[in-house]
């Protein structure tokens, strides 16, 4: 019989064998009291008793539908699909693909009385939402020793809620970090930089980070500056902080397996990095630079030496990092080289094997093998496992080294940290991004889907690269891609090293004003970002929100492609090329729409529930306000250029109500952690109707009282529109 232990209401966790402390929960789950228990006879749990592998099954009505699975591809409802969840690097997301950079094992069962499973097993969990047998949810864990957690609650977002109690509050980066990020694959040297700079500034597009990829390393080498192509770092980051702009830097976990590099030497000196079973000979695979070994990130000592290595970025000014390829990403081995090569050798002297070779030279098949991660050890809790008993912890870990360090460097801030690789846990203390899309219509859609999906499973803080990873933006493509990360919480643009250049400069005037129009109305809309998405996490709630979370009628509606962004905007960002209308569905009630630009938003016209037709001109972006709601903003976005100055003292504000609405202004100084929404700076603005019209009134509450002036634009939903101002 498994244990049972419930360390929040209406949440029962099942622990089968003796399953390692994976970080997923918010509390170590050894601290717990457990008691002999067995799952509810819907969810069947069948364990094999010669190999320890197991399957959970529930039976799905015919209406039933399956969310949540944070980070996959395909449609927000995952029934009648299958995946397989082992963390790999893989390039392109195409239907087929049933493994991504991170494991989210966040199950969200949608019927009458609705249901959370999370499956805590840091080995390969493979999911079939009902495409074998279309009325069986079946998860199998294929090793030993994890646990199940059954989370009920009345509706989704009370389940959601609970699994983020049990899971911990997400993370919160400093405000900068909401600001525009500019990347690319590589800004290869300090000119390229600084004219990435320059251009921004020359074209009016706000911008707060620029991210330096691989090329700024010496070889590749982790923890390396390339002193030929950045000769004085310190000096540029802190040129470019003078300007409000912040530099990001990537750090891969291999470590090039070369004689005299002081990292390998020291690192091997110590023991730190992942042996072979034999326990002894070091596992080298290749990565960038070329052979590598991969750190045991398992251990706390050798995250400890990890994690002391980003101090010395930092001291050159580096803001904030980027842990990439941590799967980890493996191009090969010497032996499955010497192999290929050998095989293609061999092929070379006659025409015998011509179907081999052929199909050898379309798919290599020698990056990321299965096999290269079942050869590799690590030493958990003392013990040594092979990989893959604990593969998809390997990024997260890595990920918990920087984010350790970094609190230990600065224990009252927050921290910006972006990891490719990540497992359910990881969301407490770092972002990701949705990894190599293409410039593609079908990966803008996807986009959608995946800031639900990820929302849903913790990681509040996510986007995709803007504009698309591999091949060639259009430049409507990048204009509605744009349009749609204006309401993303991370918004990069980023592309690889032989796609044309996709900054919001490199197309024709028309792209980049459409583009600034979008990135400035980010910056307009900021107040709002800001202090929803803080006030979403520290109420363990979704910032990005499915329909179906919040509207009784939109229960049965998974489409992906309009959302909540926050408690007050819906969003329809247009995903299709060339199109003049968007069909739009509103959930009951009445909405405003608004008219969204540089500016900000203000109110359009008041829309009722249903479905409504839009024309939508290259220029527009689709956003409706809740009735209810007061959106706060920048008064002047066009001075809102780097979130690094400050807290506005002006503000406009967009309401939309009968009675009244209210709405928060975060007045914090963008990096300070508070653990508590209680506790974080800020005031609450209330608009209320009453017999002489409108009236404001703003609490400050226990925050210090500042002068603000606030502009407000008051809708109704008998379509008038009043205009009044407050000061304090
Ligand atoms: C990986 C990352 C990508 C990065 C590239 C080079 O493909 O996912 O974002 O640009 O490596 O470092």
């Amino acid at each position: 019989m498994p244990n049972l232990a419930t360390p929040i209401p209406l949440v029962s966790v099942f622990s089968f064998g003796s399953p390692i402390d994976t970080g997923a929960f918010a509390s170590s789950p050894f601290a717990w009291s457990w008691t002999p228990g067995t799952p509810p006879a819907w969810c069947r749990v069948t364990e094999s008793a010669s190999d320890g592998t197991a399957e959970v099954s529930v039976a799905l009505g015919k209406a039933d539908k399956i969310a949540g699975l944070g980070l996959h591809v395909g449609p927000l409802n995952c029934r009648g699909n299958t995946f397989c969840l082992f963390s790999t690097d893989n390039s392109v997301h195409t239907p087929a693909v049933r493994s991504m950079y991170g494991a989210h094992s966040f199950h969200l069962i949608l019927r009458e009385k609705p249901v959370g499973l999370f499956v805590d097993s840091p080995s390969e969990v493979t999911i079939d939402a009902g495409c074998t047998r279309r009325d069986t949810l079946s998860i199998r864990v294929s090793e030993p020793g994890w646990r199940l957690a059954i989370i009920e609650g009345s509706s989704p977002t009370e389940i959601i809620h609970r699994y983020l109690l049990l899971t911990g509050t997400p993370y919160i980066p400093p405000r900068w970090a909401f600001g525009f990020h500019q990347s690319r694959w590589s800004y290869e040297n300090e000119a390229a930089v600084r004219e990435v700079a320059e251009s921004a500034l020359a074209n009016d597009i706000p911008l707060d980070v620029i991210h330096l990829d691989i090329h700024y390393m010496d070889g590749y080498r982790v923890f390396t500056v390339d002193e030929s192509r950045f000769p004085n770092l310190e000096k540029l980051s802190a040129d470019l902080f003078e300007r409000g702009i912040r530099l990001v830097s990537i750090l891969d976990p291999g470590v090039k397996a070369e004689k005299g590099f002081p990292l390998y030497d020291e690192g091997k000196a110590k023991g730190f990095f992942c042996t072979k079973a034999d326990g002894k000979e070091l596992f080298e695979g290749a990565v960038w630079p070329g052979r590598s070994v991969f750190p045991d990130f398992f251990r706390a000592d050798v995250r400890h030496w990890w994690g002391a290595q980003y101090r010395k970025l930092q001291s050159m000014g580096i803001s904030g990092f980027w842990n990439d390829m941590n799967e980890p990403a493996i191009f090969y081995t010497p032996e499955s080289l010497g192999e290929f090569a050998q095989k293609i050798d061999s092929y070379s002297q006659s025409d015998e094997h011509l179907d081999e070779l052929s199909s050898m030279i379309s798919r290599p098949g020698l990056g990321n093998r299965r096999s290269y991660c079942e050869q590799f050890l690590h030493e958990v809790e003392g013990e040594p496992r092979p990989n893959k008993a604990v593969h998809n912890l390997y990024g997260t870990l890595m990920t918990k080294a920087t984010a350790d360090s970094l609190a230990e460097t600065a224990p009252n801030k927050r921290h910006f940290l972006l990891s490719r690789s990540s497992y359910t846990g990881m969301h407490r203390y770092a972002a990701i991004w949705t990894g190599d899309n293409h410039s593609w219509w079908e990966h803008l859609a996807l986009n959608v889907q995946q800031l639900i999906s990820l929302n849903m499973s913790g990681f509040l803080f996510c986007g995709a690269d803007t504009g698309g990873f591999w091949g060639d933006s259009s430049p409507d493509l990048l204009v509605r891609w744009t349009q749609l990360s204006a309401f993303s919480p991370f918004c990069r643009n980023h592309s690889c090293l032989d796609s044309r250049r996709q900054e919001p400069w490199a197309f024709d005037q028309e792209t980049l004003g459409l583009c600034r129009d979008a990135i400035k109305l980010r910056y307009a809309i900021m107040p709002y970002l800001y202090g929803e998405f803080v006030r979403a996490a520290l109420s363990c709630q979704p910032f990005i929100r499915g329909l179906f979370l919040d509207h009784d009628d939109a229960r049965d509606r998974l489409t992906g492609d309009q959302f909540m962004c926050g408690p007050s905007l819906l969003v329809a960002p247009v995903l299709e090329p060339a199109a003049t209308q968007r069909h739009v569905w509103l959930p009951r009630g009445a909405w405003l729409e608004a008219s969204a630009s540089a500016a900000g938003l203000s109110g359009k016209r008041v829309v009722s529930g249903g479905d409504t037709r839009l024309e939508v001109g290259i220029g527009s972006m689709p956003v409706f306000l809740r009735n209810g709601s007061l959106v706060p903003m920048a008064a002047d976005s066009s001075a809102a250029s780097s979130l690094s100055k400050g807290v506005p003292n002006r503000y406009k504000l967009l309401g939309f109500t009968d009675t009244e609405a209210s709405c928060w202004l975060l007045l914090d100084d963008g990096e300070t952690a508070y653990k508590t929404w209680e506790e974080w700076p800020k005031c609450e603005v209330k608009v209320c109707r009453g017999n002489n019209g409108w009236s404001v009134a703003v609490d400050f509450g226990a925050a210090k009282r500042r002068p603000l002036e606030l502009e407000i634009e008051m809708w109704d939903s008998s379509v008038s529109a009043s205009r009044l101002t407050a000061r304090t």
